[in-house]
C-alpha cells in the first residue's frame, strides 16, 4: 500500500542539493522593484514628526510611502484589524513598520529604509507580564476562567499544599527561509507568490488592500523553507506590500527580509508566566490544582487568543484532574506580537503542569515518574470500531484490535483511575478522554530505555562525580488534534488524471518541510492503485482550491489527505462505472492495483484506463471536500469537544551538567510516539526528531532577550542560538507506536507535526533532576535552562545566596 511507505520526502533530494526552489529563486522580470520597511525605534509613542526626504533622495528609490498612501484597507491582522501595514500615529514597539521604501534593488531599498528621521512623543511602554497586568493591559477584557468541581475547596482539604511559580521564555522560529514574497501584476488583479502556510490569508488581506474582490488576486505556494507557525501570520505585510506595488505601479514587486529584520519585526512564541498550587495526597495524588497563566502577548492580538486557549486546553496534559481551576490572562505589551509557533500555546500549558509535578514529586520525596503515573487518565479500554471502507484500502487484518491490550499488563490501578459511569475520565474542559494509551505507552517506553536500571545507576554516578551530575526523566505528551476554532477545520481538493493516465493533485495544504505534499500524493496513489511517480505534486494555489485554512494546528494531513480522497473516490467511482459498463460487470468488481484496473477477467494498465474513459466522455477531474466530525465546544466557557482526538507519546531524556559553568548536554533520549497507523513511518520519524530537538532547544539554548528600552537584543544567530548538530542526542532512539487511530482519520493515522516537540520537556525535565542531585534545597530551574540558569539553580540547590 502506497500510503503507508517510508519512501523520501518528495524534495529531499532538491532539499540536500539545493535544487528546491523558493520564492528567492525566482527568475526575477527585469523592471522588478524592491521593498524594505523602515523601522520604528521606540517601543511606545507618538509620531510628532518625520523627515523622509534623504530616503526619497537616497540611490536607486523609486518611491517611499507612508500610511496616508495607502488608498484602501491598511491592515494586515489576521484577527481584529489592530495592525496597520503603516504605522498611524503611535507606534506599540521597536520594530513596527512605519514607512515603505520602493526602489531598483533590495540593497537600495534596505540602506534607504534606514535614513529616515523620525521624531517621537515617547508613551510609557509596557514590556513585561508584571507591567501589563499592573497597567491591566490586556486582550479580550479580563482573564478568561474555566473551572471543572471546586479547586480551592480540594486544596484546603489536602494533606499537602505545594505552590510555585514558573517562568517560560518565548522562542524565535528561526525558519531557514526568511519572510518573503514576490507581486506580479496582472490583468484585473495581481498574482503573488508567497512564502505563507496561509494562501486564502494572505489573498483576503491583499485584496482588501487594493480594494478588488478576492477572486482578482491569486496566490501561490510551493514550498516554505520551514513556517513553524511563523508563516500563519507574520507573512501579511510583505506580500500586501508587493501586491501594493504591483497594483498601483504596475511593475513586480518583490519583499524578503534580512535575518535581523525578520527577527526584529515578527511575532514569536509566547512567554508565559505559570503560578500553580497543588493540594495532593502523602502519595503525590493531585487532589485540586490551580492555574494562573500569564502570556506575553506583544502590541496587536494577531492569534494570541486562541493561543492562550490551547494553553488552558493543554494545562492538564496526561493527568485527570477532578478539581480545577485554570485563569488565563492575555496581556498586551509594547513588544513583537507574539505568534502561532509549533504547539501553539500548548507546550507552554503543559510545561505548567510537568513543572508542578516535577515540583511536588521533590518536595514529598518521590519519583517523579512514579507521581506522573499516579495521576495518569485511565486507559482507554473499548475496542477500535471498524473502519469506514473495508477493502483495497490498507486497513489492518483484524480491525478490532485492541489497543488497551498493549503493554497493559504494566498498567497501574487504583480507585481514582476506575473510569467514571459514562466509561470516562474528563478533562479539565470537560471533553470525555477516549483514546488514553499512556498508561501502556509509558510502561512499554520504561522497558525499551531501560529507565528504573539507568535511574539507579545515576544516581549512584552522582555520589562518585562531584563536578559533573547527570540527571534522567521521563515525560508524556497527550495533545489536542483539531483547530480550536471549529469552522477552521474542513479542507479542499481538487485532482485532475489526464488521458495518459498521470493525475495531477492540488490541495489548500502548504509544504514547509513536514512532507505534507508527499503524504498527500501517496494517498492519492492509493486511491488509484498506481505508483506516487504517477502523481504530479503542485504548488498550493488559490485559483484551484478556495477558502483554505492555514496548514497548521498539526491537521494539514489528516485534513488534506481525506479531501484529496474524496476527490479521488469521485474520480475513481466513475471509471469504474464506465469500465464495468463496458464489461457488462458491476462497477464493484472493477479493482485498481499495482498500475493496473482488472475489470471483468480483463486488465489494463491505469493509463489504458484513463484515455478508455477518455473516448467515453467521463469526467476525469474532480474537487473533493472534508470537514471533521465530532468537534464542538464553546470557548468562552470551556466546555465541550474542541478536538476530534488526541495525539500521544513520550520520552525519556539523561542529561549531564557541568557544575562549575552550567553547560549541559543530552546524553540520551529514547521516544515512542503514536502517529496511528502511520502514512509514512521515515517522514514521521523525521517530524518526531525534529520536533523533539526544537522543543529541547526552546527550552535550552534558545533566549530571547529584550532591553529595558525594548529593544530585542538577540536578534541574529550570533546572540540567538538554535540547536546545532553537535546539539543532538548522543544515542536518539525514536520508534513510533504500533496502534491505529480510535477515530477514522485518513487510513487511521494520527497527526504528527506538532505533539512531538513536547518531548523536548524531558529534557528540561532531566537538567531539573541534574541539578537538584547538587544539593538539599529545590533548584527551581527557570526556562529556557541556559547555562546560566542551570549555574544558578545548582546554587540554589545547595542553599548558596540563601
Ligand atoms: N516541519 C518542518 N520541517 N517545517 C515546519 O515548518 N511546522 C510544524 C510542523 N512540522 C514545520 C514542521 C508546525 S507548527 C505544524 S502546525 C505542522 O508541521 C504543519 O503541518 P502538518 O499539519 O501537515 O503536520
Ligand atoms: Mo503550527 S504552530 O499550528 O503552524
Amino acid at each position: 500500500m502506497s500510503h503507508a511507505k517510508p519512501i523520501p520526502h518528495d524534495s529531499g533530494l532538491l532539499h540536500v542539493t539545493g535544487g528546491a526552489r523558493y520564492i528567492d529563486d525566482v527568475a526575477l522580470p527585469a523592471n522588478t522593484l524592491h521593498l524594505a520597511f523602515g523601522l520604528s525605534a521606540v517601543a511606545h509613542g507618538e509620531i510628532a514628526a518625520m523627515d523622509l526626504s534623504d530616503v526619497r533622495a537616497a540611490p536607486g528609490v523609486v518611491a517611499v510611502w507612508t500610511a496616508d498612501d495607502l488608498p484602501f484597507a491598511n491592515d494586515v491582522s489576521p484577527s481584529i484589524h489592530d495592525e496597520p501595514l503603516l504605522a498611524t500615529g503611535t507606534v506599540h514597539y521597536v520594530g513596527q513598520q512605519i514607512f515603505l521604501v520602493i526602489a531598483e534593488s533590495h540593497l537600495a531599498a534596505r540602506k534607504a529604509a534606514r535614513m529616515g528621521k523620525i521624531e517621537y512623543r515617547e508613551l510609557p511602554a509596557h514590556l513585561t507580564v508584571d507591567e501589563a497586568m499592573t497597567a491591566d493591559s490586556r486582550f479580550e477584557g479580563g482573564p478568561v476562567v474555566w473551572t471543572k468541581g471546586d479547586a480551592a475547596k480540594a486544596i484546603a482539604d489536602a494533606p499537602r499544599v505545594i505552590e510555585g511559580r514558573f517562568e517560560m521564555g518565548g522562542q524565535e522560529h528561526f525558519y531557514l527561509e526568511g519572510q518573503a514574497a514576490l507581486a506580479l501584476p496582472a490583468e484585473g488583479g495581481v498574482v503573488v507568490q508567497s512564502s505563507t502556510q496561509h494562501p486564502t490569508e494572505i489573498q483576503h488581506k491583499v485584496a482588501e488592500a487594493i480594494g478588488l474582490p478576492m477572486h482578482a488576486v491569486r496566490v501561490e505556494c510551493r514550498r516554505m523553507g520551514g513556517g513553524f507557525g511563523g508563516k500563519e501570520s507574520q507573512g501579511n505585510a510583505l506580500a500586501v506590500s508587493c501586491a501594493l506595488v504591483a497594483r498601483l505601479l504596475g511593475r513586480p514587486a518583490k519583499m524578503r527580509y534580512d535575518r535581523d529584520d525578520d527577527m526584529t519585526i515578527t511575532g514569536k512564541r509566547h512567554d508565559f508566566r505559570i503560578e500553580y498550587r497543588a493540594g495532593v495526597t502523602e502519595e503525590g495524588r493531585i487532589l485540586g490544582i490551580e492555574f494562573r497563566q500569564l502570556a506575553r502577548c506583544g502590541w496587536s492580538q494577531d492569534l494570541s487568543l486562541p493561543v492562550a486557549d490551547r494553553a488552558m486546553l493543554h494545562a492538564d496534559n496526561a493527568y485527570h484532574l477532578e478539581h480545577v481551576r485554570i485563569e488565563s490572562h492575555r496581556l498586551k505589551t509594547n513588544t513583537q506580537s507574539a505568534t502561532a509557533y509549533r504547539g501553539f500555546g500548548g507546550p507552554q500549558g503543559m510545561l505548567g503542569i510537568e513543572r508542578a509535578i516535577d515540583h511536588i514529586a521533590y518536595v514529598l520525596g518521590k519519583d517523579a515518574l512514579e507521581l506522573r503515573k499516579l495521576n495518569f487518565y485511565a486507559e482507554a479500554t473499548e475496542r477500535v470500531a471498524p473502519a469506514p471502507e473495508p477493502g483495497h484500502e490498507s486497513l489492518p487484518d483484524d480491525p478490532t484490535v485492541d489497543l488497551a491490550s498493549r503493554g497493559s499488563e504494566a498498567m497501574i490501578r487504583s480507585d481514582a483511575k476506575m473510569p467514571k459511569a459514562d466509561g470516562f475520565q474528563t478533562t479539565p474542559y470537560h471533553m470525555p478522554v477516549e483514546d488514553f494509551i499512556l498508561n501502556g505507552l509509558v510502561a512499554k517506553l520504561e522497558e525499551t530505555s531501560e529507565f528504573a536500571r539507568r535511574r539507579a545507576a545515576i544516581s549512584a554516578w552522582n555520589k562518585d562525580n562531584p563536578i559533573l551530575k547527570k540527571g534522567i526523566a521521563l515525560t508524556p505528551v497527550k495533545f489536542g488534534i483539531s483547530f480550536t476554532l471549529t469552522h477552521l477545520n474542513q479542507a479542499g481538493a481538487l485532482v485532475h488524471v489526464y488521458s495518459d493516465g498521470s493525475i495531477h493533485l492540488n490541495h489548500g495544504g502548504t509544504e514547509m518541510g513536514q512532507g505534507l505534499f508527499r503524504k498527500v500524493s501517496q494517498v492519492a496513489a492509493a486511491s488509484f492503485g498506481v505508483d506516487v511517480s504517477d502523481v504530479a505534486i503542485t504548488a498550493t494555489d488559490t485559483g484551484k482550491v478556495p477558502n483554505t485554512s492555514a496548514t497548521a494546528a498539526s491537521s494539514g494531513s489528516d485534513l488534506n489527505g481525506m479531501a484529496v480522497k474524496a476527490a479521488c473516490d469521485t474520480i475513481r467511482a466513475r471509471m469504474a462505472e464506465y469500465l464495468a459498463h463496458e464489461h457488462q460487470t458491476e462497477p464493484a468488481k472493477v479493482r485498481f492495483e499495482d498500475g493496473k484496473v482488472i475489470v471483468g477477467g480483463d486488465e489494463m494498465s491505469f493509463a489504458e484506463a484513463a484515455a478508455r474513459c477518455y473516448m467515453g466522455r467521463v469526467s476525469l477531474s474532480s474537487t473533493g471536500f472534508y470537514a471533521t466530525p465530532k468537534v464542538n465546544w464553546d470557548r468562552k466557557a470551556g466546555r465541550g469537544r474542541p478536538f476530534y482526538y488526541f495525539a500521544y507519546g513520550a520520552a525519556v531524556s539523561e542529561v549531564v551538567i557541568d557544575t562549575l559553568t552550567g553547560e549541559n548536554r543530552i546524553l540520551r533520549t529514547d521516544i515512542l510516539h503514536d502517529c496511528g497507523a502511520s502514512l509514512n513511518p521515515a517522514i514521521d520519524i523525521g517530524q518526531i526528531e525534529g520536533g523533539f530537538v526544537q522543543g529541547a532547544g526552546w527550552l535550552t539554548t534558545e533566549e530571547l532577550i529584550w532591553d529595558g528600552k525594548g529593544r530585542l537584543m538577540t536578534h541574529a544567530p550570533s546572540t540567538y542560538k538554535i540547536p546545532a548538530c553537535s546539539d543532538r542526542p548522543r544515542i536518539f532512539n525514536v520508534t513510533l507506536w504500533d496502534g491505529q487511530n480510535r477515530e477514522e482519520t485518513i487510513y487511521r493515522s494520527k497527526a504528527v507535526g506538532e505533539p512531538p516537540f513536547m518531548l523536548g520537556i524531558s529534557v528540561f525535565s532531566a537538567l531539573a533532576n541534574a541539578c537538584a542531585a547538587c544539593g538539599a534545597y529545590y533548584p527551581d530551574l527557570q526556562a529556557p535552562a541556559t547555562a546560566e540558569a542551570v549555574l544558578a539553580a545548582v546554587k540554589r540547590a545547595r542553599g548558596i545566596g540563601r
